[in-house]
Protein backbone atom coordinates (compact mmCIF):
# COMPACT_ATOMS: atom_id res chain seq x y z
CA UNK A 1 0.00 0.00 0.00
CA UNK A 2 1.44 3.72 -0.55
CA UNK A 3 0.24 5.72 2.01
CA UNK A 4 0.29 9.48 1.20
CA UNK A 5 -0.36 11.59 4.74
CA UNK A 6 -0.73 14.78 5.52
CA UNK A 7 -2.06 16.15 1.86
CA UNK A 8 -4.43 18.51 1.11
CA UNK A 9 -7.21 17.85 -1.33
CA UNK A 10 -8.35 20.34 -3.74
CA UNK A 11 -11.44 22.04 -0.82
CA UNK A 12 -8.00 22.35 1.22
CA UNK A 13 -8.77 19.35 3.82
CA UNK A 14 -5.61 17.70 4.99
CA UNK A 15 -6.30 13.87 4.99
CA UNK A 16 -4.17 10.75 3.76
CA UNK A 17 -4.69 9.11 1.07
CA UNK A 18 -3.86 5.22 0.13
CA UNK A 19 -3.23 3.71 -3.26
CA UNK A 20 -3.37 0.20 -3.68
CA UNK A 21 0.28 -1.15 -4.13
CA UNK A 22 2.42 -4.23 -3.61
CA UNK A 23 5.36 -2.15 -1.93
CA UNK A 24 4.46 -0.48 1.61
CA UNK A 25 5.43 2.81 1.11
CA UNK A 26 4.33 6.15 2.85
CA UNK A 27 5.01 9.66 1.37
CA UNK A 28 4.84 12.80 3.21
CA UNK A 29 2.45 14.88 1.45
CA UNK A 30 2.39 17.86 4.24
CA UNK A 31 2.38 21.28 2.01
CA UNK A 32 1.21 19.76 -1.22
CA UNK A 33 -2.48 19.32 -3.20
CA UNK A 34 -3.53 16.08 -4.17
CA UNK A 35 -4.92 15.59 -7.85
CA UNK A 36 -6.47 12.48 -9.59
CA UNK A 37 -3.49 12.01 -12.71
CA UNK A 38 -4.59 14.14 -15.23
CA UNK A 39 -5.88 13.52 -18.66
CA UNK A 40 -4.41 15.14 -22.11
CA UNK A 41 -7.13 14.77 -24.76
CA UNK A 42 -4.73 15.67 -27.57
CA UNK A 43 -1.35 14.92 -28.35
CA UNK A 44 0.98 14.19 -31.12
CA UNK A 45 3.82 11.44 -29.70
CA UNK A 46 4.92 10.96 -33.56
CA UNK A 47 5.41 7.12 -33.48
CA UNK A 48 4.65 5.57 -36.12
CA UNK A 49 7.37 7.61 -38.98
CA UNK A 50 8.88 10.58 -36.89
CA UNK A 51 10.43 9.30 -33.95
CA UNK A 52 13.41 12.36 -34.66
CA UNK A 53 10.83 14.40 -32.86
CA UNK A 54 9.62 12.14 -30.08
CA UNK A 55 8.57 8.69 -29.27
CA UNK A 56 7.45 7.34 -26.31
CA UNK A 57 10.32 6.77 -24.43
CA UNK A 58 10.56 10.60 -24.04
CA UNK A 59 7.20 11.58 -24.41
CA UNK A 60 6.06 9.46 -22.10
CA UNK A 61 8.95 10.60 -19.22
CA UNK A 62 7.27 14.08 -20.16
CA UNK A 63 3.79 13.07 -19.34
CA UNK A 64 4.61 11.74 -15.79
CA UNK A 65 6.15 14.84 -15.11
CA UNK A 66 3.77 16.96 -16.54
CA UNK A 67 1.85 15.28 -14.03
CA UNK A 68 -0.60 13.28 -16.58
CA UNK A 69 -0.56 9.26 -16.49
CA UNK A 70 -3.33 9.23 -19.92
CA UNK A 71 -2.81 10.89 -22.93
CA UNK A 72 -4.81 10.11 -26.50
CA UNK A 73 -2.78 9.55 -29.50
CA UNK A 74 -3.56 11.59 -32.50
CA UNK A 75 -3.52 9.75 -36.03
CA UNK A 76 -1.59 11.74 -38.35
CA UNK A 77 1.91 9.67 -38.46
CA UNK A 78 3.61 8.59 -41.31
CA UNK A 79 1.91 6.60 -42.52
CA UNK A 80 -1.39 7.75 -40.97
CA UNK A 81 -3.25 5.61 -38.52
CA UNK A 82 -6.38 4.92 -40.90
CA UNK A 83 -6.82 1.66 -40.80
CA UNK A 84 -7.78 -1.41 -38.34
CA UNK A 85 -4.04 -2.99 -39.39
CA UNK A 86 -2.42 0.42 -38.95
CA UNK A 87 -3.62 0.56 -35.66
CA UNK A 88 -2.68 -2.36 -34.45
CA UNK A 89 1.13 -2.17 -36.14
CA UNK A 90 1.38 1.31 -33.72
CA UNK A 91 -0.06 -0.16 -30.86
CA UNK A 92 2.39 -2.66 -30.67
CA UNK A 93 5.17 0.03 -31.46
CA UNK A 94 3.99 2.20 -28.53
CA UNK A 95 3.86 -0.94 -26.23
CA UNK A 96 7.52 -1.80 -27.01
CA UNK A 97 8.28 1.56 -26.47
CA UNK A 98 6.66 1.98 -22.96
CA UNK A 99 8.22 -1.16 -21.99
CA UNK A 100 11.78 -0.12 -22.94
CA UNK A 101 10.85 3.08 -20.79
CA UNK A 102 9.54 1.28 -17.75
CA UNK A 103 5.98 3.58 -18.04
CA UNK A 104 2.83 2.07 -18.15
CA UNK A 105 1.35 5.20 -19.62
CA UNK A 106 -2.52 4.80 -20.17
CA UNK A 107 -3.32 5.47 -23.64
CA UNK A 108 -6.40 5.78 -26.37
CA UNK A 109 -5.75 6.01 -29.78
CA UNK A 110 -7.82 8.23 -32.37
CA UNK A 111 -7.95 6.57 -35.93
CA UNK A 112 -7.77 9.10 -38.93
CA UNK A 113 -10.90 9.81 -41.14
CA UNK A 114 -10.29 9.01 -44.76
CA UNK A 115 -12.60 9.68 -47.34
CA UNK A 116 -11.73 6.28 -49.35
CA UNK A 117 -11.37 3.87 -45.57
CA UNK A 118 -14.83 4.33 -44.43
CA UNK A 119 -15.16 0.85 -43.92
CA UNK A 120 -12.44 0.56 -41.73
CA UNK A 121 -14.58 2.73 -38.78
CA UNK A 122 -16.45 -0.07 -38.08
CA UNK A 123 -13.99 -2.30 -37.57
CA UNK A 124 -11.80 -0.12 -35.29
CA UNK A 125 -15.01 1.12 -32.97
CA UNK A 126 -14.27 -0.61 -29.91
CA UNK A 127 -10.26 0.05 -30.10
CA UNK A 128 -10.22 3.90 -30.59
CA UNK A 129 -10.94 6.99 -28.76
CA UNK A 130 -12.68 8.31 -31.62
CA UNK A 131 -12.39 9.38 -35.26
CA UNK A 132 -9.92 12.36 -36.00
CA UNK A 133 -10.95 14.85 -38.57
CA UNK A 134 -9.10 17.42 -40.61
CA UNK A 135 -11.57 20.09 -41.93
CA UNK A 136 -8.02 21.66 -43.11
CA UNK A 137 -5.02 20.54 -43.94
CA UNK A 138 -2.11 20.66 -41.23
CA UNK A 139 1.09 18.18 -40.30
CA UNK A 140 0.79 15.68 -41.99
CA UNK A 141 -1.24 14.08 -45.08
CA UNK A 142 -4.71 13.78 -43.69
CA UNK A 143 -7.92 15.70 -44.86
CA UNK A 144 -11.21 15.38 -45.17
CA UNK A 145 -12.35 18.56 -46.92
CA UNK A 146 -15.37 17.85 -49.15
CA UNK A 147 -18.62 18.23 -47.46
CA UNK A 148 -20.10 14.81 -48.73
CA UNK A 149 -17.15 12.62 -46.66
CA UNK A 150 -17.86 15.08 -44.08
CA UNK A 151 -21.60 13.73 -43.91
CA UNK A 152 -20.67 10.59 -44.06
CA UNK A 153 -18.26 10.55 -41.37
CA UNK A 154 -20.13 12.19 -39.23
CA UNK A 155 -23.53 9.49 -39.94
CA UNK A 156 -20.97 6.85 -39.70
CA UNK A 157 -20.00 7.96 -35.74
CA UNK A 158 -23.19 8.96 -35.08
CA UNK A 159 -24.44 4.99 -36.10
CA UNK A 160 -21.63 3.27 -34.33
CA UNK A 161 -21.64 6.47 -31.00
CA UNK A 162 -18.30 7.46 -31.59
CA UNK A 163 -16.61 10.72 -30.82
CA UNK A 164 -15.20 12.68 -33.39
CA UNK A 165 -12.65 15.08 -33.01
CA UNK A 166 -12.67 18.19 -35.54
CA UNK A 167 -9.63 19.81 -36.33
CA UNK A 168 -12.12 22.59 -37.61
CA UNK A 169 -10.49 25.08 -40.11
CA UNK A 170 -11.59 25.87 -43.33
CA UNK A 171 -9.52 24.20 -46.06
CA UNK A 172 -11.31 26.55 -48.93
CA UNK A 173 -10.18 29.67 -47.12
CA UNK A 174 -7.08 28.47 -46.31
CA UNK A 175 -6.40 27.87 -49.76
CA UNK A 176 -7.85 31.71 -50.97
CA UNK A 177 -5.67 33.11 -48.21
CA UNK A 178 -2.59 31.32 -49.18
CA UNK A 179 -2.65 32.83 -52.53
CA UNK A 180 -3.84 36.18 -50.92
CA UNK A 181 -0.61 36.46 -49.18
CA UNK A 182 1.94 34.89 -51.35
CA UNK A 183 5.43 36.08 -51.61
CA UNK A 184 4.89 36.91 -47.82
CA UNK A 185 7.82 34.95 -45.90
CA UNK A 186 7.53 36.38 -42.06
CA UNK A 187 5.87 33.80 -39.81
CA UNK A 188 3.23 36.66 -38.54
CA UNK A 189 1.14 35.45 -41.89
CA UNK A 190 0.42 32.55 -40.54
CA UNK A 191 -2.06 34.65 -38.22
CA UNK A 192 -3.69 36.08 -41.46
CA UNK A 193 -3.93 33.04 -43.50
CA UNK A 194 -5.16 31.24 -40.71
CA UNK A 195 -7.55 33.70 -39.51
CA UNK A 196 -10.29 33.14 -36.73
CA UNK A 197 -12.69 33.32 -39.33
CA UNK A 198 -11.25 30.29 -41.27
CA UNK A 199 -11.67 28.29 -37.93
CA UNK A 200 -15.47 30.23 -37.28
CA UNK A 201 -16.28 28.82 -40.86
CA UNK A 202 -15.25 25.21 -40.28
CA UNK A 203 -16.93 25.01 -36.61
CA UNK A 204 -20.01 26.24 -38.44
CA UNK A 205 -20.51 23.33 -40.61
CA UNK A 206 -19.76 21.01 -37.78
CA UNK A 207 -22.71 22.37 -35.27
CA UNK A 208 -24.53 22.32 -38.56
CA UNK A 209 -23.82 18.57 -38.94
CA UNK A 210 -24.32 17.78 -35.50
CA UNK A 211 -27.49 19.40 -35.37
CA UNK A 212 -28.19 16.64 -38.51
CA UNK A 213 -26.95 13.84 -37.60
CA UNK A 214 -26.91 13.88 -34.00
CA UNK A 215 -23.04 13.27 -33.71
CA UNK A 216 -21.09 14.36 -30.49
CA UNK A 217 -18.53 16.24 -31.61
CA UNK A 218 -15.42 17.31 -30.12
CA UNK A 219 -13.91 20.56 -31.25
CA UNK A 220 -10.19 20.84 -30.82
CA UNK A 221 -8.15 23.37 -30.17
CA UNK A 222 -10.55 26.25 -29.60
CA UNK A 223 -9.07 29.12 -30.08
CA UNK A 224 -11.20 32.23 -30.57
CA UNK A 225 -14.36 33.88 -29.57
CA UNK A 226 -15.55 33.45 -33.37
CA UNK A 227 -15.47 29.81 -32.90
CA UNK A 228 -16.69 30.14 -29.04
CA UNK A 229 -19.95 32.60 -30.18
CA UNK A 230 -21.25 29.53 -32.17
CA UNK A 231 -19.98 26.85 -29.69
CA UNK A 232 -21.75 28.41 -26.96
CA UNK A 233 -24.92 28.70 -29.23
CA UNK A 234 -24.89 25.21 -30.14
CA UNK A 235 -24.61 24.40 -26.05
CA UNK A 236 -27.49 26.22 -25.59
CA UNK A 237 -29.62 24.63 -28.42
CA UNK A 238 -28.78 21.11 -26.44
CA UNK A 239 -26.95 19.44 -29.06
CA UNK A 240 -23.55 17.72 -28.38
CA UNK A 241 -20.71 19.61 -28.66
CA UNK A 242 -17.67 19.96 -26.74
CA UNK A 243 -14.73 22.56 -26.64
CA UNK A 244 -11.04 21.73 -26.21
CA UNK A 245 -8.59 24.60 -25.90
CA UNK A 246 -4.97 24.72 -25.72
CA UNK A 247 -2.67 25.63 -23.50
CA UNK A 248 -0.77 28.00 -25.67
CA UNK A 249 -3.87 29.66 -26.98
CA UNK A 250 -4.72 30.41 -23.84
CA UNK A 251 -1.47 32.19 -22.80
CA UNK A 252 0.32 33.26 -25.70
CA UNK A 253 -0.94 35.68 -28.39
CA UNK A 254 -0.46 36.95 -31.77
CA UNK A 255 2.68 39.50 -30.45
CA UNK A 256 4.34 36.19 -29.59
CA UNK A 257 4.13 34.56 -32.95
CA UNK A 258 5.48 38.45 -34.16
CA UNK A 259 8.84 37.89 -31.70
CA UNK A 260 9.27 34.00 -31.30
CA UNK A 261 8.22 33.44 -35.86
CA UNK A 262 8.55 29.62 -36.30
CA UNK A 263 8.44 28.68 -32.77
CA UNK A 264 5.48 30.23 -32.09
CA UNK A 265 3.75 28.81 -35.67
CA UNK A 266 0.74 26.29 -34.57
CA UNK A 267 -2.94 25.56 -36.24
CA UNK A 268 -5.24 27.13 -35.52
CA UNK A 269 -2.38 30.55 -34.91
CA UNK A 270 -2.19 32.25 -31.93
CA UNK A 271 -4.89 35.05 -31.57
CA UNK A 272 -5.16 38.86 -30.90
CA UNK A 273 -5.08 39.06 -26.88
CA UNK A 274 -9.11 39.85 -26.73
CA UNK A 275 -9.14 36.45 -27.79
CA UNK A 276 -7.22 34.93 -24.71
CA UNK A 277 -9.96 36.68 -22.44
CA UNK A 278 -12.47 35.05 -24.66
CA UNK A 279 -11.01 31.64 -23.62
CA UNK A 280 -10.93 32.12 -19.76
CA UNK A 281 -14.52 33.69 -19.97
CA UNK A 282 -15.92 30.24 -22.11
CA UNK A 283 -13.69 28.33 -19.30
CA UNK A 284 -15.87 30.01 -16.18
CA UNK A 285 -19.46 29.82 -18.31
CA UNK A 286 -18.42 25.97 -19.22
CA UNK A 287 -18.06 26.66 -22.76
CA UNK A 288 -15.30 25.28 -23.03
CA UNK A 289 -14.66 22.10 -21.43
CA UNK A 290 -11.15 20.29 -21.75
CA UNK A 291 -7.79 21.52 -22.03
CA UNK A 292 -5.67 19.51 -24.46
CA UNK A 293 -1.84 19.92 -24.77
CA UNK A 294 -1.59 19.31 -28.61
CA UNK A 295 2.15 18.31 -27.54
CA UNK A 296 3.09 18.39 -31.38
CA UNK A 297 7.33 18.11 -31.33
CA UNK A 298 9.34 19.49 -34.43
CA UNK A 299 12.95 19.96 -33.91
CA UNK A 300 14.07 23.57 -33.01
CA UNK A 301 16.29 23.06 -36.61
CA UNK A 302 12.86 22.75 -38.22
CA UNK A 303 10.90 25.41 -36.21
CA UNK A 304 14.14 28.05 -37.34
CA UNK A 305 13.40 27.38 -41.11
CA UNK A 306 11.55 30.20 -43.27
CA UNK A 307 7.98 30.46 -43.60
CA UNK A 308 6.16 28.45 -44.86
CA UNK A 309 8.60 25.97 -44.68
CA UNK A 310 8.66 26.11 -41.04
CA UNK A 311 6.56 23.51 -39.46
CA UNK A 312 3.07 24.11 -37.45
CA UNK A 313 3.26 22.58 -33.67
CA UNK A 314 4.54 23.35 -30.53
CA UNK A 315 5.46 20.77 -27.40
CA UNK A 316 3.48 21.30 -24.14
CA UNK A 317 2.70 18.36 -21.93
CA UNK A 318 4.88 19.38 -19.84
CA UNK A 319 4.26 22.59 -19.26
CA UNK A 320 0.28 22.62 -19.53
CA UNK A 321 -0.27 21.74 -15.45
CA UNK A 322 2.57 24.36 -13.93
CA UNK A 323 0.94 27.19 -16.48
CA UNK A 324 -2.56 26.13 -15.15
CA UNK A 325 -1.17 26.10 -11.62
CA UNK A 326 0.49 29.31 -11.87
CA UNK A 327 -2.78 30.96 -13.39
CA UNK A 328 -4.17 29.55 -9.97
CA UNK A 329 -1.98 31.59 -8.09
CA UNK A 330 -2.47 34.85 -10.08
CA UNK A 331 -6.28 34.76 -9.28
CA UNK A 332 -7.23 33.26 -13.17
CA UNK A 333 -8.45 30.27 -12.71
CA UNK A 334 -9.71 27.91 -9.70
CA UNK A 335 -8.51 24.59 -8.42
CA UNK A 336 -11.73 22.94 -9.49
CA UNK A 337 -11.81 24.61 -13.24
CA UNK A 338 -8.17 22.83 -13.27
CA UNK A 339 -9.68 19.83 -12.53
CA UNK A 340 -12.40 19.98 -14.67
CA UNK A 341 -10.27 20.77 -17.50
CA UNK A 342 -8.29 18.19 -16.85
CA UNK A 343 -9.44 15.37 -15.80
CA UNK A 344 -13.63 15.46 -15.19
CA UNK A 345 -14.59 16.65 -18.10
CA UNK A 346 -12.66 14.52 -20.33
CA UNK A 347 -13.41 11.34 -18.39
CA UNK A 348 -17.00 11.82 -19.05
CA UNK A 349 -16.98 13.13 -23.19
CA UNK A 350 -15.01 10.11 -23.89
CA UNK A 351 -16.40 7.50 -20.87
CA UNK A 352 -12.81 7.04 -19.42
CA UNK A 353 -13.02 4.57 -16.51
CA UNK A 354 -11.47 5.95 -13.07
CA UNK A 355 -8.21 4.65 -11.76
CA UNK A 356 -6.58 4.97 -8.73
CA UNK A 357 -3.81 7.47 -10.31
CA UNK A 358 -2.58 10.55 -8.90
CA UNK A 359 -0.31 13.89 -9.09
CA UNK A 360 1.17 15.36 -5.96
CA UNK A 361 1.31 19.75 -6.94
CA UNK A 362 3.42 21.89 -4.65
CA UNK A 363 1.42 25.39 -5.13
CA UNK A 364 3.81 27.30 -4.26
CA UNK A 365 6.97 25.92 -6.07
CA UNK A 366 7.95 28.65 -7.97
CA UNK A 367 10.69 27.04 -10.85
CA UNK A 368 11.54 28.72 -14.59
CA UNK A 369 11.09 26.87 -18.16
CA UNK A 370 14.20 25.75 -19.67
CA UNK A 371 14.17 24.57 -22.86
CA UNK A 372 17.41 22.11 -21.13
CA UNK A 373 15.41 20.67 -18.38
CA UNK A 374 12.66 19.08 -20.79
CA UNK A 375 12.07 15.74 -21.27
CA UNK A 376 10.40 15.90 -25.00
CA UNK A 377 13.01 15.17 -27.28
CA UNK A 378 12.40 17.75 -29.15
CA UNK A 379 13.96 19.50 -26.57
CA UNK A 380 12.67 23.13 -26.17
CA UNK A 381 9.65 24.80 -24.98
CA UNK A 382 7.99 27.68 -25.91
CA UNK A 383 7.47 29.08 -22.56
CA UNK A 384 11.78 29.11 -22.03
CA UNK A 385 12.39 31.37 -19.49
CA UNK A 386 8.43 31.62 -17.99
CA UNK A 387 8.61 31.79 -14.20
CA UNK A 388 5.86 29.13 -13.19
CA UNK A 389 4.65 29.49 -9.41
CA UNK A 390 2.98 25.89 -8.66
CA UNK A 391 4.26 22.47 -9.88
CA UNK A 392 3.53 18.96 -10.37
CA UNK A 393 6.21 17.23 -8.28
CA UNK A 394 4.94 13.22 -7.85
CA UNK A 395 3.02 11.05 -9.87
CA UNK A 396 2.03 8.12 -9.01
CA UNK A 397 0.70 5.78 -12.40
CA UNK A 398 -0.65 2.12 -11.62
CA UNK A 399 0.90 1.97 -8.22
CA UNK A 400 4.42 3.13 -9.10
CA UNK A 401 5.56 6.18 -8.15
CA UNK A 402 7.63 8.92 -10.24
CA UNK A 403 9.30 11.59 -8.31
CA UNK A 404 10.35 15.12 -9.51
CA UNK A 405 11.35 16.68 -5.98
O1 LIG B 1 0.11 22.94 -35.06
C1 LIG B 1 -0.26 21.78 -35.26
N1 LIG B 1 0.62 20.76 -35.21
N2 LIG B 1 -1.53 21.55 -35.56
C2 LIG B 1 -1.93 20.34 -36.01
O2 LIG B 1 -3.07 20.21 -36.38
C3 LIG B 1 -1.00 19.22 -36.11
C4 LIG B 1 0.17 19.41 -35.26
C5 LIG B 1 1.31 18.48 -35.58
O3 LIG B 1 1.08 17.27 -35.68
O4 LIG B 1 2.44 18.96 -35.72
ZN1 LIG C 1 -3.13 18.45 -32.75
Amino acid sequence: MITIKNVSTISGEVITHTIKSEDDITIDGSGLTLFPGLIDPHVHFRTPGQEYKEDWRTAALATVKGGYTTVFDMPNNIPPCISDTRLKDKKALIDKQLSEAGIPLRYELYIGADKNHFEEIPKVAGDIVGIKVFMGSSTGELLMDDENSLRAMFQIAAMLDLVVGLHAEDECMIQENNKKYAGRSDHLVHASIRSPEVAASAVKLVIDLVRQYGTKAYILHVSSSNELDLIRAAKEEGLPVFAETSPHHMFMNVHDLEKMGGLAQMNPALRAPEHQEAIFAAIKDGTIDTLGSDHAPHTIEEKNKPYPESPSGVPGIETNLPLLLNAYNQGKLSLDEILDLTHANPRKIFEIRENDDVVLVDLNKKKTVKNEDQATKCGWSPFDGWELTGWPVCTILKGKIFNFR
